[in-house]
């Protein structure tokens, strides 16, 4: 019954979009329910949560049980003023890769004792910051690989063989009779017995590489960690650019990774190579991909991710030729966000109760 009443105060806060009203008609409740019940006491004994936004499945709703949610309700990401205003008397924060968190921002959120993002990267979290303030960072490893991996491939294989632009071409009505086969349209390159470099060989890289066998291809792989795996040629990073015909992108975005796709490595890819990168953008020079698309030595490229989300209008990418873009859904699936939204959860809470969160990101 408890739960359900905090549920009940929840949901009502949020339709209000304020605490006030909301602790109001949730005592009506209570007491119309429990007669002399103090529901504001029992409310204000859970920790304060903000949340930066409504998340698929039923996560939030178990989280309500054991905290006073504030979940931001305008549309799309809340600005940074709006992050600081949830989070400053917050004893828990819930956010997402676009909230950034940084040491000013910590600095004026004194009662936080736990940030869990719902995303395995957490490079929009100052780490060493946190870290400083006793603060662990929960993250969501081992629920998105998968599902990360099946978007890439099909990113590998919509840029290799135009998908996108021959999608375009029949509903701008260019599929004419005078066109309605031509054996020159739309020429893409062969993933079949292609050779494939798999950059950074953690979950979402293994993943796609089981993907790459099955379609014939020979697979190359690095990583900074020099892991071994089966059916993966382990090979050092300069032979990998050189000797693949498709490179894939499976690194986090750090100070170590920011900029190893630099204009000298796109020069030295094969002519013709396909560049796929569904990591996170920081991790490519993104002018010299355009102009290597541009001139023809990259015969395509697919790209998930960006250095400044949304896409810049002024990107150079926009422009160029050959390149499928889509807007960082490589984790998109309902079952997926539901259980990205379940770790961040548990995350959380483990970090409100003073328990050791199950996936940290800064070892706290
Ligand atoms: C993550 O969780 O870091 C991914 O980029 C989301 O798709």
């Amino acid at each position: 019954m408890v739960a359900y009443l905090l549920a009940y105060a929840v949901a009502v806060r949020n339709q209000d979009g304020g605490a006030r009203g909301a602790h109001a008609k949730a005592s009506e409740a209570a007491n119309a329910r429990r007669g002399s019940c103090d529901f504001e006491d029992l409310l204000s004994d859970l920790p304060q949560v903000f949340v930066t936004r409504r998340l698929p499945g039923d996560a939030l709703a178990r989280l309500s049980e054991r905290a006073q949610l504030t979940v931001w309700e305008g549309t799309g990401a809340p600005e940074p003023s709006d992050l600081l205003n949830g989070a400053q008397d917050a004893d828990g924060l819930l956010c997402l890769l676009t909230d950034r968190v940084d040491a000013a921002f910590l600095e004026r959120c004194p009662r936080l004792r736990v940030i869990s993002s719902c995303s395995v990267g957490v490079d929009h979290i100052d780490l060493v910051a946190a870290t400083a303030r006793g603060i662990p960072i929960g993250h969501t490893p081992g629920v998105l690989a998968q599902t990360t991996a099946d978007f890439s491939f099909a990113l590998l294989l919509a840029a290799a063989r135009h998908v996108v632009a021959a999608d375009r071409f029949v509903r701008e009505g260019g599929w004419t009779w005078g066109h309605r086969w031509d054996p020159e349209g739309f020429l893409g390159v062969d993933v079949y017995g292609a050779t494939l470099g798999v950059v950074g060989l953690g979950e979402v890289g293994r993943a796609l590489a089981t993907r790459a066998r099955g379609f014939g291809m020979r697979v190359l792989g690095w990583s900074r960690r020099r892991r071994e795996i089966e059916g993966v040629e382990r090979v050092e990073f300069d032979a990998l650019i050189e000797r693949s015909d498709f490179v894939t992108l499976h690194v986090a975005l750090t100070p170590e990774t920011r900029g190893l796709i630099d204009r000298a490595t796109v020069l030295r890819m094969r002519s013709g190579a396909v560049l796929v990168n569904a990591s996170r953008g920081g991790i490519v020079d993104e002018a010299a991909v355009a102009a290597s698309l541009r001139s023809g030595h990259l015969a395509a490229a697919g790209f998930d991710v960006f250095r400044d989300e949304p896409i810049a209008p002024d990107n150079p990418l926009l422009a160029a030729p050959n390149i499928v873009l889509t807007p960082h859904i490589g984790s998109a699936s309902v079952s997926t966000r539901a259980r990205m939204a379940d770790l961040a959860v548990e995350n959380l809470l483990a970090g409100l109760d003073g328990r050791p969160l199950p996936h940290c990101a800064n070892g706290s």
